[in-house]
């Protein structure tokens, strides 16, 4: 059964608008509190009790707090602590921006001194608020066991709410849970302005060791229960938030009204009480701006860059009323994309540019020095020479063509080893294949000093004019490498040279071949010292020399020393420049070039076809060393006939006739003085003469025989005087291979 113990009201408490003495009366405390940066009283108030700042409407003395026939916000300071209405209710905040009053109350509390019989009530607990309302948030929370505990007050309606809270024993409670046992909570209505705490207690055996029940409303999360609270709480301060708001009038109303009207701040913003009618209005500082929207200067700007700075150093932040900021760098920055940080002026932009740039200028510095450089060689290889040269001659410049540096890399997979199909004092062959499927020969000089440059021009020259079927075609050349490149057709069997002494490949040559061969290397050189205009002396005329084609076709190659015959010119003074073994021993001594010496390098070549002995041989004895001279004591003993002809060539019968008139050819071609040898004309008419005969048998071969007596005589003084060259000396000169050694610059006369 429940015993009703009705709880007696012993006090009320009501704030109602209180008459306080004026400002300069009231006592000052001390300012402890750190303030605003913003006006928060009216001029001549003093902004803070105790420790709490009170901002107007809030204020401590007359004329310093709003107040009107509703509202009074005088905070009571007479004892140097802040109360709220008449002294009762401490003030623990006060807050303009959600515009909420935080109080301070104590548990209200009843406690059972004889079971059902006395009870001792020791805390009446009423608060009205008039004008303020208890933010539904707080918490309604009773403590005690066989306890019911009720809230009522007043807000549209009167309002009843409340809890029980049974237990047995201190033992039977959980800390930290306020779900009934030992504890109870509930929410307190929307827009109650006041409550008032009865207690009901429903069991008249009250526990001995918990003799009282307690009840209080507290913010939410405040209070945590604990066992020990069901004994002893009654000294505990509990906060309550309340939210304030001035006037009974809604915005639109109060504005009205200029000498009441609360937001007086420029550019304030006002908004109704959520509470409804009659509970006025709330008055804000326009967005950006914080302060005190009830003062006319209450309202400045929020300093977004201390609340809430964006900017990355270096940048500084600007703040820019009302609500944005602006990030500044310092001088030699721009602002990021974000506008929050900094970058050095132009690091994007100026950066990439530079180092694009920078490429770019190196790039084009490397071509411009590869182009210089490709300018230097043109020019160091007679480039310019050669091109005044073209521009005289259409026909030459037609014949001539001019290859770059890439088109012959490209032509010889960059000089491939694999594509050398020649190699000598000269320089390098390389295969090459032109795009054109063509293949060519690339002659690639040793690296050049000035005389082979202008050596190397003049093969160009000499073989652009030369169209001959047995002298090697020149396709072009390139002159921007540092060595001048020579482009020729390709001759695919190799030289004369290869085809008689290379041991393992020597090739037989049978009688027809040889002679066929000898007066096609005589034609063309007749060709060049007749035929050609100007005339032309090879001077390097040798085996090596001669290159054959499939069809062992002769072609007269390396024109790298020959000289262009001035017309009224039969000789021509220059360096001795030749092969050794195929040196007219005449130049060798006056240095005075004459189409003579190619006659003698001829019979030189001749008497290699005839014997298959080399030009020079250190293979025998020092008097044989000099092919020419080997071949004419070879001839001397033979009788007209060479000991040392090519056995193969001498095993036909009907050869010997033609040997023995081919050899005589050589050795008139290798008589020491010049003016005896035949022109190379005749020669190579005689030579195609006995091709002739070979060709038709039937040619009588008579006349040869007939003349006997006279020939002889004749061959004897062409033997003595070939012989005569015996007095070159090859043994003082020491250390030449018997390869081509070309001497250039060992004598010179003129
Ligand atoms: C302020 O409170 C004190 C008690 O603390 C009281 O005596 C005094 O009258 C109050 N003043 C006003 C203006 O209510
Ligand atoms: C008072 O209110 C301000 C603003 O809401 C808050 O920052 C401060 O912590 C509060 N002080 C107390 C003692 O509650
Ligand atoms: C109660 O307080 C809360 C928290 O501050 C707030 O959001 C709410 O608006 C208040 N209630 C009313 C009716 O003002
Ligand atoms: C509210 O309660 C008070 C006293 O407790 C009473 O005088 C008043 O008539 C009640 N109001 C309503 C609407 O019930
Ligand atoms: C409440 O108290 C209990 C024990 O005393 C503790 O575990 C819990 O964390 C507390 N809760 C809060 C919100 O303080
Ligand atoms: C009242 O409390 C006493 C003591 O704890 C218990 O024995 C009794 O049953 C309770 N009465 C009721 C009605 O709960
Ligand atoms: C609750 O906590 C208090 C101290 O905070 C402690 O003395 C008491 O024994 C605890 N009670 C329970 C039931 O854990
Ligand atoms: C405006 O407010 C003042 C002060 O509250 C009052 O005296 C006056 O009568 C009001 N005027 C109007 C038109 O309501
Ligand atoms: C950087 O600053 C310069 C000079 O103030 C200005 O011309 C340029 O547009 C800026 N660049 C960026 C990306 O803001």
């Amino acid at each position: 059964m429940f015993v009703w113990l009705p709880l007696t009201l012993l006090s009320q408490i009501s704030i109602y608008t209180v008459q306080s003495a004026p400002a300069a009366f009231a006592p000052a405390p001390a300012p402890s509190p750190a303030l605003p940066a913003y006006e928060i009283v009216k001029p001549g108030c003093i902004p803070t009790c105790g420790d709490l700042v009170v901002p107007y409407p809030f204020g401590t003395s007359q004329g310093c707090y709003l107040e009107n026939e509703f509202s009074s916000f005088l905070i009571n300071c007479s004892d140097s602590t802040p109360h709220l209405g008449k002294g009762s209710i401490p003030v623990r905040n006060i807050s303009l921006i959600d515009q909420h009053i935080h109080i301070s109350t104590r548990a209200a509390r009843i406690c059972y001194n004889d079971i059902a019989t006395q009870v001792t009530y020791e805390d009446p607990y009423f608060l009205g608020l008039s004008k303020f309302q208890v933010n539904h948030t707080n918490k309604f929370t009773v403590i005690g066991c066989s306890t019911l505990a009720l809230i009522t007050g007043s807000r549209v309606q009167n309002y009843t709410t409340g809890c029980a809270s049974v237990c047995d024993g201190v033992p039977s409670v959980v800390n930290g849970s306020c779900s009934g046992i030992g504890c109870c909570q509930t929410s307190l209505p929307k827009g109650a302005r006041d409550f008032e705490v009865e207690f009901r207690v429903f069991n008249n055996s009250v526990l001995a060791d918990i003799p009282c029940s307690s009840a209080f409303v507290a913010e939410d999360g405040f209070y945590n229960f604990s066992s020990s609270d069901l004994i002893t709480i009654e000294e505990r301060l509990f906060p309550v938030m309340l939210d304030w708001s001035v006037g009974t009038e809604t915005c639109a109303i109060a504005k009205k009204n200029k000498t009441s009207y609360a937001c007086v701040a420029p550019d304030s913003t006002c908004t109704d009480s959520v509470y409804g009618e009659g509970t006025g209005y709330q008055c804000r500082c326009p967005s950006g701006y914080e302060g005190n929207p009830y003062l006319s200067n209450g309202c400045i700007d929020v300093d977004e860059c201390a609340t809430s700075n964006p900017c990355h150093s270096p940048a500084t932040c600007l703040n820019q009323p009302p609500e944005s900021v602006q990030c500044e760098c310092p001088h030699g920055y721009n602002l990021t994309a974000d506008e929050k940080g900094c970058e050095i002026i132009g690091v994007s932009t100026s950066l990439f540019v530079l180092a694009v740039g920078s490429a770019w200028i190196f790039w084009l510095l490397a071509k411009r020095k590869h182009i210089k450089q490709k300018e230097k060689f043109f020019a160091q290889n007679g480039g310019f020479m050669l091109r005044e040269e073209l521009s005289k001659d259409n026909d030459l410049a037609k014949a001539t063509r001019l290859f770059t540096e890439e088109d012959l890399k490209k032509a010889t997979r960059n000089y491939d080893e694999t594509g050398i199909i020649g190699q000598g004092g000269y320089g390098t062959v390389f295969k090459g294949l032109l795009p054109n499927n063509i293949a060519v020969a690339i002659k690639k000089s040793k690296p050049s000093e000035q005389s082979q440059t202008s050596q190397f021009i003049n093969e160009v020259i000499i073989l652009s004019r030369i169209n001959h079927i047995n002298v090697v075609k020149l396709i072009g050349c390139c002159l921007e490498t540092e060595v001048p490149l020579l482009v020729y057709e390709f001759i695919t069997n190799g030289t004369l040279s290869d085809h008689i002494h290379d041991k393992d490949s020597s090739t037989y040559f049978s009688w027809e071949l040889c002679l066929q061969i000898a007066a096609e290397i005589a034609g063309a050189v007749a060709y060049l010292h007749s035929a050609a205009s100007p005339p032309i002396i090879h001077r390097d005329i040798k085996s090596a020399n001669i290159l054959l084609d499939e069809n062992f076709v002769a072609k007269v190659a390396d024109f790298g020393a020959s000289k262009l015959v001035p017309r009224d010119h039969a000789e021509i003074g220059t360096l001795v420049q030749g092969t050794f073994g195929y040196m007219d021993p005449e130049y060798f001594f006056s240095s005075a070039l004459t189409e003579k010496s190619d006659v003698y390098s001829f019979g030189v070549v001749l008497a290699e076809l005839l014997t298959g002995e080399r030009a020079i041989s250190f293979d025998r004895p020092e008097k044989d060393r000099s092919l020419a001279m080997y071949f004419i004591s070879s001839m001397r003993t033979g009788n007209g006939m060479p000991s040392i002809i090519q056995k193969s060539l001498a095993n036909d019968e009907k050869n010997i006739q033609q040997i023995k008139q081919v050899s005589m050819l050589a050795a008139r071609c290798l008589q020491v003085t010049g003016d005896k040898r035949p022109s190379m004309k005749e020669v190579a008419m005689e030579l195609e003469g006995l091709k002739a005969m070979v060709e038709q048998p039937w040619v009588d071969q008579g006349s040869t025989t007939d003349h006997t007596e006279t020939e002889y005589l004749l061959n004897q003084s062409v033997l003595s005087d070939a012989m005569g060259s015996t007095g070159l000396g090859y043994s003082s000169i020491v250390g030449f291979d018997n390869t081509s050694i070309q001497m250039t610059g060992k004598v010179q006369f003129r």
